[in-house]
Order: C-alpha cells, then sequence, then structure tokens
C-alpha cells in the first residue's frame, strides 16, 4: 500500500444540527498514523487547534507505541509517560485512585487500558484484564439509583480536562482510540438540574464542551475579570477533593455541604509549594489565538479575581468553597446545555483528539474500550 501523504489527507469539519450552538469538531480521513511524516503531523496539528476536537477514522491498526509518540509530537519536551496515575493511589488520587491503571506493554508507558469488562486473554499484551469503568456514580453527589443506569439511563460523568495538576501541569492534547464500541440501543443521559433536559446518545459515547464557547457567553465585565485572574488547585487536588460530589450536570460542585467534604491541607499526603501551580483562568490557542475559560471546578483551593491588567490592580484572594463555587456555578449554568454539547461519532478504529487546553471539557457516559494517552508537561502552559 502506498504511503500516506499529507495531500491525501481530508479535514471535513462537522455539521451541526440547527437545534445546536456548538461550532467545533471535524472528522479526518486519508492519513495513518502508524506512518505520519512531518507534514502530515502538521496537517493534524492545525486540525486540532483549529476544530478543538478531531475524529480520525481509520486508525483499526495504531499501535500503542505510534499512538504515544503521535502525542508527544505535541510537546516534545514532556516528560515522556502517560499524565496520570502513575505509582500513585487513593492517597494522592483520592477516588480516581480506586481503579487499577492498566499500561499497555510496549507503548513506551504511555497508554492506558481504559473500558469496562472482561478484555480477553490477551489484551496488547495485558492478560487476563477485567475493568471495572468509572461512572457517574463514583462522582455525582446524589447519583441515579443503580436500578434506573439499567433501563439505559446515565449522565455525564464530570467534564474535565486531563492531567494530574500537582507537580506538571496538563497535557496540551489527549487521545483515545476506540478499540471496541458497545453494541446496543441509544441512551438517555439525564441533566437532573430540574429542567428535565436530556440527551440521547449512542452507549460509550464521549462529550465535548468548548471553553471557548463558554467564554464568549461571558460579559465583557466578567470577560474583563477572567481575563487578568488566576485560579489555584489544592495540592494532591484528587485526594483534597474528598468526599464532595459533583452536581447532576457533571459540571460544577454540589453546594453546601450535603455533598460531602474536602481534605484538610495538612491531613493530605506530604507535599510541596513549588508544586502547586496558579492557573491563568483564560488560555489561549496557540494556533488561533482564540480565548477559553478553562478552570477545573472540583479541585479549585483559591480564585486570585482582579478585574484589570493595572499592575497596580488590587486582587482579591477567594478561598471560601461555598463563594468559589456561587462565583462559578452560574456561570457554567448560562452556557451548559444540549445545544452545547457535541457528542462527536466515534466508530471502531476512530482516534479522537483534542486540544485539552483550550477546546474542551470531556467525559464519557460510558464503557466502551479505549486506548487512551495524555502527557504530564513540565513547563507552565502560558
Ligand atoms: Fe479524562
Amino acid at each position: 500500500m502506498p504511503r500516506a501523504e499529507s495531500r491525501h489527507i481530508v479535514v471535513r469539519p462537522l455539521e451541526h444540527g440547527s437545534d445546536k450552538s456548538t461550532n467545533f469538531g471535524a472528522v479526518i480521513t486519508g492519513v495513518d498514523l502508524n506512518d505520519l511524516d512531518d507534514k502530515s503531523f502538521a496537517v493534524l496539528r492545525e486540525a486540532v487547534y483549529t476544530h478543538s476536537v478531531v475524529v480520525i477514522e481509520g486508525q483499526e491498526n495504531l499501535l500503542p507505541a505510534n499512538q504515544f509518540g503521535f502525542v508527544q509530537r505535541f510537546d516534545p519536551d514532556a516528560s515522556p509517560q502517560h499524565g496520570f496515575g502513575y505509582g500513585k493511589s487513593t492517597k494522592e488520587l483520592g477516588k480516581l485512585g480506586k481503579k487499577p491503571f492498566h499500561v499497555i506493554p510496549h507503548s513506551l508507558g504511555g497508554v492506558t487500558l481504559v473500558g469496562n469488562g472482561y478484555q480477553g486473554p490477551d489484551h496488547y499484551g495485558l492478560r487476563e484484564v477485567t475493568l471495572d469503568a468509572v461512572s457517574h456514580v463514583d462522582f455525582h453527589a446524589d447519583p441515579l439509583p443503580r436500578e434506573r443506569l439499567g433501563h439505559g439511563e446515565t449522565r455525564f460523568n464530570t467534564f474535565h480536562f486531563d492531567g494530574i495538576i500537582y507537580g506538571s501541569h496538563p497535557s496540551r492534547v489527549t487521545t483515545f482510540r476506540c478499540v471496541k464500541a458497545p453494541k446496543g440501543p441509544d441512551v438517555t443521559v439525564r441533566f437532573d438540574d430540574g429542567t428535565g433536559r436530556t440527551i440521547q446518545c449512542a452507549p460509550g459515547s464521549t462529550a465535548f464542551i468548548s471553553s471557548s464557547q463558554l467564554y464568549d457567553c461571558l460579559t465583557a465585565e466578567e470577560k474583563a475579570t477572567v481575563d487578568n485572574s488566576f485560579w489555584e488547585p489544592a495540592p494532591h487536588p484528587f485526594a483534597w477533593s474528598g468526599t464532595r460530589g459533583q452536581r447532576s450536570t457533571g459540571l460544577g460542585v454540589n453546594p453546601g455541604r450535603s455533598g460531602g467534604n474536602t481534605v484538610p491541607l495538612d491531613q493530605l499526603p506530604p507535599w510541596e509549594s513549588h508544586k502547586v501551580h496558579k492557573y491563568p483562568m483564560v488560555w489561549i490557542n496557540p494556533v488561533t489565538g482564540a480565548k477559553g475559560l478553562q478552570l477545573m471546578p472540583d479541585i479549585v483551593l483559591r480564585l486570585h479575581l482582579k478585574h484589570s491588567p493595572d499592575p497596580d490592580g488590587e486582587t482579591r484572594v477567594v478561598e471560601d468553597q461555598e463563594e468559589i463555587h456561587a462565583w462559578l456555578n452560574p456561570i457554567y449554568d448560562r452556557f451548559f446545555g444540549p445545544e452545547y454539547i457535541l457528542i462527536p461519532p466515534c466508530q471502531e478504529g476512530s482516534m479522537v483528539v483534542w486540544n485539552n487546553w483550550v477546546g474542551a471539557g470531556n467525559r464519557e457516559t460510558g464503557l466502551r474500550t479505549v486506548h487512551e494517552m495524555d502527557t504530564l508537561l513540565i513547563r507552565i502552559p502560558y
């Protein structure tokens, strides 16, 4: 078979229905990620940053090591390992550490197996592995009862970007390759926020929102604030979030103590202040220059609010968790609805790649088998 070249690559922006406000996503064909020259990579990089989320079809034979190499080309200086979980436990990762990480052999240490159920006697060198998928039940303050889950109803788990966010920065891009897609009727994703809203989608789908579209929904005054403000995650942020739960939409922390409590800082595993980075609220797309409002609400320890670029301007540090979420949740609620949620088409063999810094948050609704890869960044991402 002749080698695929950059001129064979077709980038087709997704068409959105008239009921949608989403303006991102593309499907790409005509490329072989096992054999990717520099020109072809440049086309793909441009597409990822232009469309935020791309689905590269036809990657059934992609080797895990080449998936690792592809992600690393987005940031060659990044630490060459998966961005989450290695050698860590519930002590550092809280509930995210409850499920074991399965690293695929010969993937240069970087690609993990994610999904649900028995994966066969030998899955890319992983023998007799049975996966237990993370579900919204693990994260929501008030999850759906188990019997409802058995009737095709679910929720978005938790919209987030990928990274351990302690001692390293979030990966520039994240990828997953769909190895096995679940069969069966569509599921109903419930918002359960009092609006009665739902979304129908294929089981195992992954949903994305655009932090650039979120930014665009702000008023001029709010933009001036977020442009000049920072947020500070807690050390060992996923352990710190403790028993606290998400709202039923999967976006934003449940108000009040009903959802649980964070862990006091002096009861966390040992941590060093130089490993806790302060992040801007607004992240800039390196190709388009678009701004995105990018926070991870469930791990915010402090907000550093400043309303203008004036170097002598006042910065107000907000530490009260109720105040933090009383400020954040209405911003998300104004924006967050089915019209702004993209669930891209993804078949077996498709590789989904997204801009983890600006473009989109995501969350799986279910149970397919995927090979997932992001990286640990050591450089400050702005
Ligand atoms: Fe993720």
